[in-house]
């Protein structure tokens, strides 16, 4: 039977999930709150797992290893690196990768984890095409697109900065999370898609919308999920 792994960096970016949760019991590890219930009549686990990623990685392990689940989803905002994605769009994932893994002295592209032979963790087909599918339905206002999301621990505010992660890494959105639960998922084999509503443009502007648009972003990204996890 499937059971869905939904991940949240932050509070806002669950609180909607888990407000719609029945059944649902909490089991506490390693400073991680997992939430465990039925929601859109599918069995999932709802969790924030905190920001960066150290915090996402150990969570997709705990999901993996306590919970067996399935599939695993991330929810949440981004800032946009593509002029075709404005603040309250969403992306979602077609791959995502590190922008801040650099071992390209030793001939490794920028990004490359070494010796894993390639940079991208591709997300699922089936997962992507079915949340882009739903998007329509639920957000029919909302434009989404499919792709890139880069990931590292950093904010990105700076338009220099956002200019490289696009030549370097031809990323469509920055955050904080996804390549390290794409690369968590890829490691135990299990299926994973990126849901991210833009909150900023990641660059000098990102510091002044950010506080504005995350909430309505976060709302936007989780709608969608819910109504998704009902089709898995
Ligand atoms: N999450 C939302 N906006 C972001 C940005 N500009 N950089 C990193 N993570 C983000």
């Amino acid at each position: 039977m499937n059971k869905i792994g939904i991940i949240g960096a932050m509070e806002l970016e669950v609180e909607q999930l888990k407000t719609q949760l029945s059944q649902a019991s909490i089991t506490r590890k390693a400073g991680m709150d997992f939430h465990e219930g039925i929601l859109n009549g599918a069995s999932v686990v709802i969790v924030r797992c905190g920001i960066g990623k150290v915090n996402a990685a150990l969570c997709v392990q705990i999901l993996a290893d306590v919970f067996q689940v399935t599939h695993v989803i991330n929810t949440g905002v981004a800032g946009s690196l593509n002029a075709d994605l404005d603040i309250g769009d969403i992306l979602i994932s077609k791959d995502a990768l590190y922008h801040d893994m650099d071992v390209t002295i030793f001939g490794y592209k920028p990004g490359e984890v070494p010796q894993m032979g390639f940079r991208e963790f591709s997300a699922d087909e089936h997962l992507a095409a079915l949340a882009q599918e739903t998007c329509k339905k639920v957000n029919p206002g909302i434009h989404a697109r499919v792709g890139r999301v880069v990931s590292g621990d950093q904010f990105i505010s700076d338009k220099t900065v956002k200019e490289r992660l696009i030549s370097e890494f031809h990323g469509d959105c920055a955050e904080m999370e996804g390549a390290s639960i794409a690369h968590g998922a890829y490691l135990n084999q299990i299926p994973f898609v990126i849901i991210r509503a833009i909150s900023d443009k990641a660059d000098d502007s990102a510091e002044m919308d950010y506080p504005t648009f995350e909430a309505q972003a976060a709302k936007h990204s989780a709608a969608l999920v819910t109504e998704m996890v009902g089709k898995i």
